[in-house]
């Protein structure tokens, strides 16, 4: 795992889009699979202007959503769905056949998985994953003790993660379950980027970084990844020795 450090949010949000934009321009048909959250938001503010300035070609860059609250429809503000919609797809106009997200209302979450599923193996693979970092160490919506083995799937969440999630809505908003790609799909991807940013996330990078890699702590996985990136601002930066 290489780890990348940087003065300011605004810093490590332009090396992230210059990063995103190599694997774009590098190859015009990645899939790439997208967190959403406040820590990538100006990454992909950033990303869209540079999109659009130098005028790149996406038109078959294909994009999967990373996880998505069951129950909340894609109508709500705080859904992963609408968030990726308002950062991503409409200020990029990227077509429908492009976009990839979980339909959390499905009223079978299990297929709903197996379709996201197949639509990524029958790609062949995830080029490019692209994480925040829970303040539990959940990496998407896969929570502490959640298997390695697991590809997309309904995962219960913690209750820190529920807590933590009201801050995306704009009423008490009640969850339980989420769908998410699962640690086996994070693996698996040929490149990932985990971005942290604030002090709030300092206790839980240095832990990615010192505790003992394991399903106990998702995040610490990362550095299992052959090709993985974290990606930090100096607030979330645990001190150098
Ligand atoms: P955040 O969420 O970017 O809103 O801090 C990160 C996460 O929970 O994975």
């Amino acid at each position: 795992m290489k780890v990348s450090v940087h003065d300011t949010y605004e810093q490590m949000s332009q090396f992230a889009a210059d990063e995103i934009l190599s694997v774009i321009t590098s190859n015009h048909k990645a899939l790439l699979c997208l967190a959403t959250g406040d820590t990538p938001k100006l990454t992909y503010k950033l990303l869209v202007e540079k999109i659009l300035s130098q005028k790149i070609d996406i038109s078959q860059i294909q994009f999967v959503g990373l996880d998505e609250w069951v129950g909340v429809p894609p109508t709500n503000p705080g859904s992963c769905h609408f968030f990726l919609h308002k950062n991503l797809f409409v200020p990029l106009t990227v077509a429908a056949k492009n976009i990839h997200l979980f339909d959390a209302l499905s009223n079978d979450l299990n297929d709903e998985c197996k379709k996201m599923n197949d639509f990524v193996t029958r790609y062949g693979g995830i080029d490019l994953m692209l994480l925040g970092v829970g303040t539990n160490g959940h990496v998407g919506l896969n929570e502490p003790g959640d298997s390695e083995k697991n590809y997309a799937h309904v995962s219960k969440l913690a209750q820190s993660t529920i807590e933590v999630g009201q801050k995306y809505f704009k009423e008490q908003t009640g969850l339980d379950k989420g769908l998410t790609f699962g640690l086996a799909n994070f693996l698996e991807s040929k490149r990932v980027m985990m971005l942290a940013n604030g002090f709030k996330k300092n206790n839980i990078i240095k832990r990615i970084i010192n505790d003992s890699v394991s399903e106990q702590l998702p995040s610490t996985l990362v550095r299992k990844h052959k090709n993985a990136t974290l990606i930090l601002d100096r607030e979330a930066a645990p001190l150098e020795k």
